[in-house]
């Protein structure tokens, strides 16, 4: 299953030129969404917009995606552990963001496994990266 997300991704990042449109990422995570839950209908901003700002809680963990990302996705944010500066995650205030399937998938496998403990499912994917596509 994850050999066929790699696949997809790819091609989506293949497509024109070298960049992917979010839509097109947010596609692949969709197939890959329905594969996985013959029932899955839609990605929601909404719930990822709770994701994004969920505590988790456990101890020795970034708390939410939200520590280092901030409250705003449209805003600049730090690193909790090495203080850089992260550029804004929502693409309508950075162009670069979810235009790289290989870099959206690297962060999420990172990332997820810093604040979760595990990887992120293609619905949380899908449902984080639609809440972040939906701030305008
Ligand atoms: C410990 C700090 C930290 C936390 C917590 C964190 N991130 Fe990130 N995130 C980063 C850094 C660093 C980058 C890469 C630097 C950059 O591209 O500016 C990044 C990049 C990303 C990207 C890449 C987007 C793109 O197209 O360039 C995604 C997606 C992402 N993070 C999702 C998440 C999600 C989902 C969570 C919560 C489960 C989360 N992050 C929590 C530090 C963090």
């Amino acid at each position: 299953m994850k050999k066929t997300l790699f696949i997809m991704l790819c091609l989506a990042a293949a497509l024109p030129a070298a960049a992917a449109s979010p839509q097109q990422i947010l596609d692949a995570y969709a197939a890959e969404a329905k594969k996985a839950n013959p029932a899955f209908k839609s990605f929601s901003a909404e719930k990822g917009r709770a994701f994004y700002v969920a505590k988790q809680g456990a101890t020795g963990r970034a708390a939410s995606c939200s520590t280092c990302h901030t409250e705003d996705p449209k805003a600049g944010g730090r690193h909790a552990k090495t203080g850089k500066d992260i550029r804004p995650l929502a693409p309508s205030a950075n162009a670069e963001r979810l235009s790289d399937a290989a870099k959206v998938e690297k962060w999420f496998g990172r990332n997820c496994n810093d604040v979760l403990g595990r990887a992120c499912t293609a619905q949380e994917k899908g449902d984080f990266m639609s809440y972040l596509m939906s701030v305008r």
